[in-house]
């Protein structure tokens, strides 16, 4: 196993344990809701954005265990994402992680409720007293997970996707979505792992600024090669599905080829805005390869 291997293995595991340990527990009442938001939130995902949250945290100098909890605050707002993705009004999507979609195994009801009951378990463990030695500071990192899930960020990404179905976007609108839907919360991941050293030093959270936006988008322009490429059991969610359900995708606007080179493209546009670090950013760096050529 290489070293980034082994790291990433490392963050996956104390991921799982941080996030088990800030669930209810199964059977906490309600009993059926707190199962259902332990089914979605646990035992599967790449965790990418928790693993961005620590490798910027690390440049930073911030204290892991800090970390823990702004990176599981993003992982949570993520389950919720993909909880409410998959329902019937919206991708109607029955796998996920390679197992029934939340509404397919409890219902519909209560995917809606996890959803709800994720995101706000996400801002109560933002919000925690101490994770930020500045409260002026953890105020702003609450804000920056607020405004990246909401209406202008992930929310509003999603809104726009749904209206897009079966329309010519141009590349401009459909990049616009992409930073929305799916870049915005990549963004905050890292900036919110960085914000939990002690001294975030401007110029270091502007890179890494920097670096996110471009592998956000990245991470969605692969997505969409992906649903095209790979399949079903690879993936753990249905392969195919864009086409199916008539999505403007990088794919369908730029065709195959180009949207391939359009990542390789914002890749490495994403490394040269950590080029004042130097070797510091190698987390970083071996993440941005990992977004760019992963399998699912
Ligand atoms: C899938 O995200 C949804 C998108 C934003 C494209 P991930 O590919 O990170 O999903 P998990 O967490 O690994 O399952
Ligand atoms: C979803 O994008 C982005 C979210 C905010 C959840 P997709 O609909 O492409 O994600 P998948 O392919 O179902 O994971
Ligand atoms: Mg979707
Ligand atoms: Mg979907
Ligand atoms: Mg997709």
């Amino acid at each position: 196993m290489s070293d980034f291997q082994s790291w990433v293995l490392d963050i996956q595991t104390r991921t799982e344990s941080v996030l088990a340990t800030l669930l209810p527990s199964s059977d906490t009442t309600p009993q059926q809701l707190h199962n259902a938001m332990r089914y979605a939130v646990l035992g599967g995902g790449k965790r990418v954005r928790t693993l961005l949250a620590h490798a910027a945290g690390e440049l930073c100098g911030a204290m892991p265990e800090k970390v823990d909890s702004a990176a599981a605050a993003v992982e949570l707002i993520h389950a919720y994402s993909l909880v409410h993705d998959d329902l019937p009004c919206m991708d109607d999507d029955d796998l996920r992680r390679g197992k029934p979609s939340c509404h397919k195994q409890f219902d519909e009801a209560t995917a809606l409720l996890v959803g709800d009951a994720l995101q706000t378990l996400a801002f109560e463990v933002l919000a925690q007293p101490g994770l930020c030695s500045d409260a002026n500071r953890q105020l702003g990192m609450i804000q920056l997970l607020a405004q990246a899930s909401g209406s202008r960020g992930m929310a509003g990404g999603q809104a726009i996707d749904l209206a897009s179905v079966g329309l010519n976007l141009t590349q401009q609108e459909l990049e616009f979505m992409h930073i929305h839907k799916t870049g915005a919360l990549i963004r905050a991941a890292a900036l919110l792992g960085a914000q939990c050293s002690e001294q975030p030093d401007e110029s270091r959270l502007c890179a890494i600024d920097q670096y996110a936006k471009r592998i956000g988008l990245a991470f969605q322009v692969v997505d969409d090669i992906l649903d095209t490429q790979a399949d079903t059991a690879t993936l753990g969610k249905t392969a195919g599905k864009d086409a199916e359900q008539n999505k403007p995708t990088y794919v369908t606007i730029l065709g195959l080829e180009r949207a391939k080179a359009l990542a390789e493209e914002l890749h490495a546009e994403a490394l040269a805005s950590l080029a004042p670090f130097g070797d510091a950013a190698h987390r970083l760096v071996q993440l941005a390869d990992f977004i760019t050529r992963r399998a699912y």
